[in-house]
């Protein structure tokens, strides 16, 4: 575990540098003329091959997600042109992954900026990834959009022991098998003929969203279910209501949702060293809260998550 931990703040550290080299170079938005027409030409012609079938003719959107407008750019300005380029170079075409070469992701990004009105010039889109991640998008180019509310709020059925057993301990420990698997191996059979490679606890399930999206909707589900932690009137198995409204608890929360999607762009990356050096973040997240709120020492001695007389002090407001 030390080992992983060592390498998770060397990628941190390299991070901060790499960040600061990049913002010494001028920076360029995508409205600076960053393609060239005859990119985005090369780029459409990959499109209609590669994409139109999910994404439409116009990129309009069909059983994929559309690549233009409001939607589609408000998911990506906060972030450097390389993540949108990496996103594809990694994970499309979705149903033939790791197939373009760098050159026809750039072409492809071309095309996308194009279609969406950013203006062209001589110069072409480079497909190196310190040259994308120079280049922003213009602030402000789309304001949030303010996501319907029901306002209704659902009771909870399980108490938390249930939600972790449930939610969050099958869904980490399939990110934490990435330490020892790569999800882009092919799979080795598995007793029973099902092919699980490694991820093995839903046989049922690995065979079918398996490979490297079984890490991606890991992630997306630890951090989209981590505010069921906030539910009002969730308690703990020993019937003690959840402190929900405590600032730490709050807090915790809100690391577990930062670091679950930390987790997923690692996953994004098809690297099984970045997703492998990811997951001590990520257990020291659940630690973090299981140390206030789960393992509470009492009397000085170690906690034992078994031991009854500990779970009858769990959920205890700080
Ligand atoms: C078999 C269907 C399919 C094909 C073919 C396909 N995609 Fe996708 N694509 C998807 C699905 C499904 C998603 C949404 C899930 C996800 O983000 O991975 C998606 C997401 C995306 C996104 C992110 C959209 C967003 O709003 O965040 C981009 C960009 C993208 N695809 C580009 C491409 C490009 C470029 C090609 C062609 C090289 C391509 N896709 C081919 C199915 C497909
Ligand atoms: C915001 C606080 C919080 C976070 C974050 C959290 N947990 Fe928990 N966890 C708890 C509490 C409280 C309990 C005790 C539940 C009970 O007794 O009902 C618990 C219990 C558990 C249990 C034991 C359930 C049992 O059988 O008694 C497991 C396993 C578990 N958590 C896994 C995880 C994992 C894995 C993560 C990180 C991916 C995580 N938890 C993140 C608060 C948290």
């Amino acid at each position: 575990m030390s080992r992983v931990v060592g390498a998770a703040v060397l990628g941190v550290s390299l991070l901060a540098w790499l960040s600061a080299v990049a913002s010494a170079q001028a920076s360029r938005t995508v409205q600076d003329g960053v393609f060239s027409d005859a990119q985005a030409a090369r780029g459409q012609a990959v499109y209609g091959q590669q994409c139109a079938t999910c994404h439409g003719a116009k990129l309009e959107g069909a059983q994929a997600p559309p690549l233009v407008a409001d939607g589609f750019l408000g998911r990506w300005q906060d972030q450097p042109l390389s993540s949108l380029f990496n996103k594809i170079q990694n994970t499309m075409p979705a149903d033939r992954q790791g197939t373009l070469t760098r050159q026809q992701s750039a072409d492809l990004v071309a095309h996308i900026l194009k279609t969406g009105g950013f203006r062209a010039s001589a110069a072409e889109l480079s497909p190196d990834d310190a040259a994308l991640s120079r280049i922003t998008w213009p602030t402000g180019l789309v304001a949030a959009a303010a996501a319907p509310t029901t306002g209704r709020v659902f009771p909870p059925l399980g108490n938390m022991a249930q939600l972790m057993r449930g939610i969050f301990f099958p869904n980490s420990n399939l990110i934490f098998t990435v330490q020892t698997r790569d999800p882009g191996a092919k799979p080795e059979p598995a007793a029973g003929g099902g092919q699980t490679g490694g991820f093995s606890f839903v046989e049922w399930g690995a065979g079918i969203y398996g490979g490297w999206e079984l890490i991606d909707n890991a992630a997306i589900a630890l951090a989209d279910a981590s505010p069921l932690m906030l539910t009002p009137g969730i308690r703990c198995e020993n019937g003690r209501l959840a402190p929900v409204t405590d600032p730490d608890w709050i807090k915790f929360t809100e690391q577990m949702i930062a670091v679950a999607r930390k987790t997923y762009q690692a996953s994004q990356t098809r690297n099984q060293e970045l997703v492998s050096e990811a997951t001590g973040d990520l257990s020291d997240a659940c630690a973090a809260c299981h140390q206030a709120y789960r393992e509470t020492r009492r009397g000085g001695r170690a906690p034992d998550p078994t031991d009854p007389s500990n779970k009858a002090n769990r959920c205890m407001p700080r």
